[in-house]
């Protein structure tokens, strides 16, 4: 009985600690510089990726507007938001992004994209 209670105190310290050392994802500090680095020579007015898509990179309102046809992020939710996928290197190579680049983002980058979109996608 008092070795339960001791384990569960013991869990419950433990899990209190992770979520303290979970880093906030940044958009300024760390997703713009990503959109910056790999996605923005074609998404902003008069590149490839805006004319076709409407999608525009250089604000975090233009971000969570997202294509012509509606929002590609839903603050929260990782797993069903649009961009995530397109990036992740699971989407058919015809509309992975970056376009054009085999795999899309490297696996640090999709993943702080992930953590920050499961985080609410904050303009943090
Ligand atoms: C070399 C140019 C280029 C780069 C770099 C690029 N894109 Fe794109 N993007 C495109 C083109 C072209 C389309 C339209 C694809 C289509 O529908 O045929 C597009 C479409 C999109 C769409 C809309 C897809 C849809 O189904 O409506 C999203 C979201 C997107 N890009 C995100 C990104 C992100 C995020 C990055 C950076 C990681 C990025 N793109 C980098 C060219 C690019």
């Amino acid at each position: 009985m008092k070795v339960t209670i001791l384990l569960g105190g013991l869990l419950l310290t433990v899990f209190s600690l992770s979520a303290f050392a979970e880093k906030e994802v940044s958009y300024k500090k760390d997703i713009f510089p990503i959109f910056q680095d790999y996605c923005l020579s074609c998404h902003v007015p008069g590149g490839k990726g805006y004319n076709r898509s409407g999608f525009d990179l250089r604000t975090y309102k233009s971000l969570m507007k997202g294509t012509k046809f509606g929002p590609v992020i839903q603050p929260g939710s990782s797993l069903t938001s649009t961009l995530n996928v397109l990036v992740s290197g699971h989407a058919s190579p015809a509309i992975s992004m970056p376009y054009g680049i085999k795999g899309g983002l490297p696996k640090d980058k999709s993943a702080l994209l992930n953590k920050w979109v499961d985080q609410g996608a904050k303009d943090n």
